[in-house]
């Protein structure tokens, strides 16, 4: 029996097969052509053209693997981001993305409506620029013509089902992004949808992660090249899909994952809330288990950035080497990532980046090894959360980018000041996508049986006591930071008028 999984990406979409081994068959990535900023901070993909790459990674993979064997396909992918589709299922405007800030507005009317806590209390989660719900209140507010035509709204990896199968579902984890969703019950939150006055007919139905919500039908099967009928699994967000890629599946497990924003997930047995909305509680891609999660809008995005403007042609692995003959600590150097303002902990769309401690003695060789440690002091902000609120981390699991350079894992397992592991198949949220679909075939019994027979740590790196202590000493110049340039960088925001 063979798995495929699909990942919708930012960047691109990615189609993964395995098998009950968890060996990886076949994988092929197809770039996306569509991204938009039409104006600052604003975000936008056209989800045709997720569909278009999807169509292209999934012919890809079918050249190694023949369709017959492929039982079942489990769907990945960014979270939050809002298809809005007419009556015909015709998409209305470019998708906005989970990184979109204009929300701003609707984001504090939330709250003010319900309460801050109150929210939580309801949703688990705190109104955030990047989640579904301010998303339809700004459509519903500046597009009304628009708005008036939304008969459906998917996430964007079910509006890629939608096109397999012609079914409108979704999965409980995904589902946890949208702040219209009982995270504590795993179902829409009736109170918020009468609330903001939004009709439930519009939402599709929610499955667990494991569970069949459809099959391939013929028209998409003609398209892609898959099998008629081939069964469709639920499948999880990119974050929950991804911890399940990494054996993240029991409480106690934690993984740092660097993508173009960085996540670090904890699992739970119970929907664990910080009412401070500081970090976001979701449901696990597992019946019965939750996650905590802590998200730095630009964490391998910091490194991307960096390297296209600073980085004079040189690729990252050349850019690394030359980070790696700077002392641990950047003689002083410091980033503060926030380019796309910051989720955990300031939870502030007005957050900018910063180089701070530079003299004349810096070179971009620091440059990049503080970009680096920048990117792991965020994270860690996640990690001493996860702490406050009585989790026991033992090691942490490393995945994306950030898991792929030597340099940056000992970095990671500096600044956390713990072992991290790294795992064989570090195919991420596709891999996790397709052990999903394994589970809803009943290839395995469970998701914890599938992740132990297919997840292996391939090396655990310790941290290097004598660094800890001198990056412990930069974390807390960074921790001061924030606050310190929070004056500064409101007056810089009125000077922002980018062409
Ligand atoms: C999670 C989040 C990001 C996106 C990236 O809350 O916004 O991790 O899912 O794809």
């Amino acid at each position: 029996m063979k798995f495929l999984g699909i990942d919708v990406g930012t960047g691109g979409s990615r189609a993964v097969v395995i098998d009950e081994n968890g060996i990886v068959l076949a994988t092929a990535t197809v770039v996306h052509e569509d991204f938009a900023s039409p104006e600052i901070g604003w975000a936008e993909q056209n989800p045709d053209d997720w569909w278009r790459a999807c169509v292209l990674a999934i012919r890809e993979v079918l050249q190694t693997v023949k369709s017959e064997e492929i039982v079942a396909l489990g769907f990945s992918g960014q979270m939050h981001g809002s298809v809005f589709l007419d009556k015909a299922d015709k998409v209305i405007r470019p998708a906005l993305l989970w990184c979109d800030q204009r929300t701003e507005k609707q984001c504090s009317e939330i709250s003010a409506k319900i309460g801050a806590e109150k929210l939580i209390t309801l949703v688990s989660n705190p109104a955030v620029t990047g989640f579904t719900l301010p998303k339809m209140l700004w459509l519903r507010e500046n597009e009304p013509q628009n708005f008036e035509r939304v008969k459906s709204i998917l996430l964007p990896k079910d509006y890629i089902r939608l096109k397999l199968s012609g079914d409108k579902a979704s999965d409980v984890a995904d589902s946890s992004g949208t702040l219209i969703f009982d995270v504590s019950r795993r179902k829409w939150s009736g109170e918020m949808l009468s609330a903001f006055g939004i009709n439930e007919n519009l939402l599709p139905k929610v499955y667990e992660s494991i569970e069949i919500t459809g099959r391939v039908s013929s028209k998409a099967a003609d398209e892609t090249g898959l099998k008629a009928g081939t069964l469709l699994v639920a499948g999880a967000g990119d974050n929950a899909a991804g911890a399940i890629g990494m054996g993240i599946t029991e409480k106690g497990k934690t993984s740092a994952t660097i993508g173009t924003s960085g996540v670090i997930f904890a699992v739970t047995d119970a929907p664990k809330l910080d009412l401070k909305g500081r970090i976001h509680t979701m449901c696990h891609a597992i019946p019965n288990r939750w996650h905590n999660t802590g998200v730095t809008l630009a964490a391998g995005l910091s490194f991307k950035w960096f390297r296209e403007n600073f980085g004079d042609g040189k690729s990252y692995d050349e850019l690394v080497g030359e980070a790696e003959k700077v002392s641990s600590g950047s003689d002083g150097a410091l980033w503060l990532p926030y380019l796309m303002g910051e989720r955990t902990p300031h939870l502030d769309p007005h957050a900018r980046a910063a180089f701070v401690g530079l003299t004349a003695s810096h070179t971009k060789s620091h440059l990049t090894r503080a970009v680096l440690e920048g990117v792991a002091f965020s994270l860690r902000d996640s990690l001493e959360i996860f702490k406050e609120s009585g989790a026991e981390i033992s090691s942490v699991r490393l995945g994306g980018g950030g898991a792929k350079s030597k340099l940056w894992r000992q970095i990671q397992a500096d600044v956390y000041n713990k072992p991290v592991e790294i795992i064989e198949a570090d195919e991420g949220a596709a891999f996790g996508a397709a052990i999903l679909a394994g589970v809803g075939a009943d290839a395995w019994k469970t998701v914890d049986e599938a992740c132990e027979e297919t997840i292996r740590v391939i090396e655990t790196i310790e941290p290097n006591l004598e660094v800890v202590e001198k990056l412990n000493r930069n974390y807390e110049a960074y921790q001061m930071l924030y606050t310190a340039l929070r004056p500064a960088v409101r007056i810089l925001k009125n000077q922002e008028n980018f062409t």
